[in-house]
């Protein structure tokens, strides 16, 4: 919950998001959200989804935003301010706490990238379950495997950081990847009481700045000290040249999966 509420989130989340915002389309075109519904946005971040889910469901719907970080919902309420949006409200909550959504019961329940960080994903997608209505439905977008999305850079850095700690008995892996394995996700899901379980694959390139991936301020988000930083961005540098385009511009490869469950 500390790396989430990281201040630095807030100049780095936007540059991040012209990696993602191309996968939106997908997650909102297949929802089918009826003017008049009530959406609840799981890890919701800089509010994008959010916003674009109560253009969806008009005056007349609702949609909340619920995320674990002061930082990102700070910039989601900047920017409802801004889009003088009055159909949608955040609540700054851990979905692994059983904390009640205001607002609720919901229609939907969406996320885009915001399930795979929960060390008991049963509970949170359990917890998340209660929020919807007896016939609700969720749909999320979530990384296949780090193999098929090679901009994911972490790896490299693992010399430069302490080493990540193991989960504690009966807790789960979490991270971009946790929700890469279908039975895996499958098996959380059910466990959660969903039904109907269906995941497609995409794989998509889109072309944005370097910095949508990484700078000097996103290197400290994840951890690297002052003293090895400029090893790290050496490192960082020759990993992703491969995507560098004669424009200037990068070409990411982003491989995910959109996955769909049913209350019922
Ligand atoms: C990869 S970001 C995605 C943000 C946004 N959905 C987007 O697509 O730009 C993951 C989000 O999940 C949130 N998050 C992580 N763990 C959470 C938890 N246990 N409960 C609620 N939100 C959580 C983070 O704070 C972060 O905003």
């Amino acid at each position: 919950m500390e790396y989430w509420n990281d201040e630095r989130w807030l100049t780095v989340w936007p540059k991040r998001e012209r990696l993602t915002d191309a996968i939106t389309p997908f997650l909102l075109d297949g929802m089918a959200l009826q003017p008049g519904e009530r959406v609840l946005d799981v890890g919701s971040g800089g509010g994008k989804t959010t916003l674009a889910a109560a253009r969806a469901v008009g005056a007349g719907g609702f949609v909340v935003g619920a995320d674990v970080s002061e930082p990102m919902t700070e910039l989601a309420l900047q920017r409802t301010r801004h889009a003088g949006v009055d159909n949608v409200a955040f609540q700054i909550v851990d979905m692994q706490s059983g904390e009640r959504i205001e607002g609720g019961p919901f229609d939907v329940a969406m996320s885009q990238f915001g399930v795979m960080f929960f060390d008991e994903p049963i509970v949170a997608f359990a917890n998340l379950r209660a929020q919807l209505k007896p016939n609700g439905r969720l749909r999320f977008a979530c990384w296949q495997s780090n193999a098929k999305n090679p901009w994911f850079f972490a790896p490299i850095l693992a010399e430069f950081v302490s080493p990540s700690v193991p989960p504690a008995p009966g807790k789960s892996p979490t991270g971009p990847f946790a929700l890469a394995d279908p039975a895996w996700t499958a098996s959380i899901l059910e466990g959660a009481g969903f039904s109907a379980v269906r995941r497609t694959t995409f794989e998509i390139e889109v072309d944005a700045p370097q910095d949508a991936l990484v700078d000097d301020v996103q290197l400290g988000v994840m951890g690297i000290p002052n003293e090895h930083l400029e090893k790290a961005r050496d490192a960082v540098e020759t990993h992703v040249a491969r995507f560098k385009q004669p424009s200037g511009q990068s070409r990411f490869p982003l491989a995910f999966a959109i996955v769909d469950a049913s209350t019922v």
